[in-house]
C-alpha cells in the first residue's frame, strides 16, 4: 500500500493524459492521512493551478467558509479532486482524462480508507459513485443523501453535495448547499459501524 507522499510524488510525474503539458502545477490534494472525511472536487481551476493546492479559488474560500460555520477544520480533513490538472479555460473534464487519472484517486482513497466521501458536484459524483458500484441518476436526485457501502471492513458513507462554483454561481442553492453539509457534520459525530465477520461469511 503507498503512502499519500508516495501517490503525490507519481502524480507529480504523470503523463497518462495530455493535460499535463498545459498545466502550471499538478494538484494531487492535500489534507491530513488519518482524515475521517475525504471532499472530492472536479478539477483544479486557474487558482489551484497557480497554487498547486485544491479548492484555493472563490469556489474554495466558499467551501472553507462553510466548513468554518459547521466546525471543521481543513487540516482535519483530505481535500482531492477527480482530475490532478487542471483542463484549459476550466471545460469539463473528458471520459479518457477521468479514466487516465481515477487510479491515483483510487490510491488516495485506500490509503486514508474515510469513513465518509464527499462528492462535490455532478462530475466527481459520478465517479464516486459508479466506482462504489451505486447508480447516479444525476445530482439533484441524490445530493444531501447518505448513501452505505461495505468497505475496509466498515460501512462507508457516500454523500453528494453541489459543487460550491454552482452554488456561488446560482445563490439560491446556498440554503440546500450548507443544509446537506450540516447533515454531514452530523454523520461525523456518528460512531463508525464496524462490520462483524459472522460465520456466515465463510460459507
Ligand atoms: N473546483 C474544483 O472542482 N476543484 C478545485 O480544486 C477548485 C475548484
Amino acid at each position: 500500500m503507498e503512502s499519500l507522499e508516495e501517490i503525490e510524488r507519481e502524480i507529480k510525474s504523470c503523463k497518462r493524459c495530455e493535460l499535463w503539458k498545459t498545466k502550471t502545477n499538478y494538484v494531487p490534494g492535500e489534507g491530513n492521512p488519518n482524515a475521517k472525511i475525504v471532499f472530492v472536487g472536479e478539477a483544479p481551476g486557474r487558482e489551484e493551478d497557480k497554487q498547486g493546492k485544491p479548492f484555493v479559488g472563490n469556489a474554495g474560500k466558499y467551501l472553507t467558509e462553510v466548513m468554518q460555520k459547521f466546525g471543521l477544520k481543513r487540516e482535519d480533513v483530505f481535500i482531492t479532486n477527480v482530475l490532478k490538472c487542471r483542463p484549459p479555460n476550466n471545460r469539463d473534464p473528458k471520459p479518457e482524462e477521468i479514466e487516465a487519472c481515477k487510479p491515483f484517486l483510487i490510491k488516495q482513497l485506500e490509503a486514508i480508507k474515510p469513513d465518509i466521501i464527499v462528492c462535490l458536484g455532478r462530475h466527481s459524483a459520478g465517479v464516486i459513485f459508479d466506482l462504489f458500484g451505486l447508480k447516479f441518476p444525476g445530482i439533484s436526485k441524490v445530493r444531501g443523501k447518505t448513501f452505505e457501502v461495505e468497505k475496509w471492513g466498515k460501512k462507508v458513507k457516500i454523500v453528494a453535495i453541489y459543487h460550491p462554483a454552482a452554488v456561488l454561481y446560482r445563490p439560491q442553492l446556498k440554503e440546500d448547499f450548507e443544509r446537506d453539509f450540516s447533515k454531514i457534520v452530523e454523520l461525523l459525530k456518528e460512531k463508525p459501524q464496524i462490520r462483524k465477520t459472522t460465520l456466515l461469511d465463510f460459507i
